[in-house]
C-alpha cells in the first residue's frame, strides 16, 4: 500500500464536524482509475456493496462476499490520496453480533487502509455501532431503504411517504447517532422526512434519493455517468458514458474488420541495425 505523506486524508472526525456546514460531496468508487479521477473533488469515496450489481452483475447486494469488498477497497485506497475511503460491510459480515462485526470490520481496516466502514440498520444495529465506534472503528450508518434487507422488505420502493410511517425512521436515526455513528446515509426517504431527520440529529446526514436539506449527497458513480442500464428516479445522469463506450466499440470493430487499425502510427517500425552489430554479424556469419 503506497502512501503520500504530503497529503492529509480526510478523516471520519473531519466529516463528523461538517454537520450543518458546507454540503459534503461523496461518490462510490470501486477501482483505482475512477478513484484517482474522483478523489480531488469529493470529501469521501464509498466502496459500496452496490459493486455487486455494477461490477459483477448480481441482481442485489446480498451475494457480495467480504473478500470482494476488500479487494475493491484496496484498489480505491491505492488510487486515492486525500478523500476519506469508507467501505461497506457486506450482508452477513456484521449482523450476527457486535464481536463478529468487530472481527470483520477490523480485517477491512487492516487489509485495505480505509478510514471507516458503513453498516446498514438503525435501532437494531445501534449496539454494534457503539461496539465498533468505542473500539477504534468509525462507523457510517445507513437507514431508510436498506438494500441488503431486500428479501425481508420485499421491494426497493422509497420509504416514509405517509406521515404515519415516519416514527421508526426517526427512531433509527436517533439511535445510531446516540450510539456514536459519525454520519448516516439516508436512502430513498420522502423528502420532508429526510429534511426533518437532518434537523433532529447532530451527525451529518448523507442523502441518496432523500433531500437537498441533507448535510451531503452521494450517488453511485456509474449511475450518474449513464453507464447503468436502469437507474432509480433520484439519479441525475451528468454524462452519457454508456452511449460513448458503445460508439467507441463500434468504431474499433469496424476498423479491425477493414484492417484500418492498427495503422502505421500504432505499430513499431524496425530500427536500422547499429554499425557494430552489423560488423559482428558479418564476421561470425550468424
Ligand atoms: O452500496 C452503495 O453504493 C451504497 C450507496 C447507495 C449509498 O450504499
Amino acid at each position: 500500500m503506497s502512501q503520500d505523506f504530503s497529503v492529509r486524508r480526510v478523516t471520519a472526525p473531519d466529516i463528523r464536524k461538517r454537520k450543518g456546514g458546507p454540503p459534503i460531496v461523496a461518490l462510490t468508487a470501486y477501482h483505482a482509475h475512477t478513484a484517482r479521477i474522483i478523489d480531488p473533488h469529493v470529501d469521501f469515496l464509498l466502496v459500496g456493496d452496490s459493486l455487486g450489481m455494477v461490477m459483477h452483475g448480481y441482481e442485489t447486494t446480498v451475494p457480495v462476499p467480504l473478500d470482494l469488498m476488500i479487494m475493491h477497497a484496496q484498489a480505491v485506497v491505492r488510487g486515492s490520496t486525500r478523500a476519506l475511503v469508507v467501505v461497506d460491510m457486506p450482508f452477513g459480515s456484521y449482523e450476527e453480533s457486535p464481536a463478529v462485526a468487530f472481527r470483520n470490520a477490523a480485517r477491512v481496516m487492516k487489509e485495505t487502509g480505509c478510514g471507516a466502514v458503513k453498516i446498514e440498520g438503525g435501532v437494531h444495529m445501534a449496539e454494534t455501532v457503539r461496539y465498533l465506534s468505542e473500539r477504534g472503528i468509525p462507523v457510517m450508518s445507513h437507514i431508510g431503504l436498506t438494500p441488503q434487507a431486500v428479501n425481508t422488505i420485499g421491494t426497493f420502493q422509497p420509504r416514509g411517504r405517509y406521515r404515519s410511517e415516519w416514527a421508526p425512521y426517526e427512531e433509527d436515526a436517533k439511535a445510531i447517532a446516540e450510539a456514536g455513528a459519525f454520519a448516516v446515509v439516508l436512502e430513498a426517504l420522502a423528502e420532508l422526512l429526510a429534511a426533518r431527520i437532518t434537523k433532529q440529529i447532530d451527525i451529518p446526514t448523507i442523502g441518496i434519493g432523500a433531500s437537498a436539506e441533507c448535510d451531503g449527497q452521494i450517488l453511485v458513480l456509474e449511475d450518474m455517468l449513464g453507464l447503468s442500464p436502469r437507474v432509480p428516479k433520484f439519479v441525475k445522469e451528468y454524462a452519457k458514458i454508456g452511449a460513448g463506450i458503445e460508439a467507441a466499440v463500434k468504431g474499433f470493430a469496424a476498423d479491425v474488420r477493414t484492417r484500418a487499425f492498427p495503422s502505421a502510427e500504432y505499430t513499431y517500425p524496425m530500427f536500422d541495425e547499429p554499425a557494430a552489430v552489423t560488423k559482428k554479424t558479418k564476421m561470425t556469419g550468424s
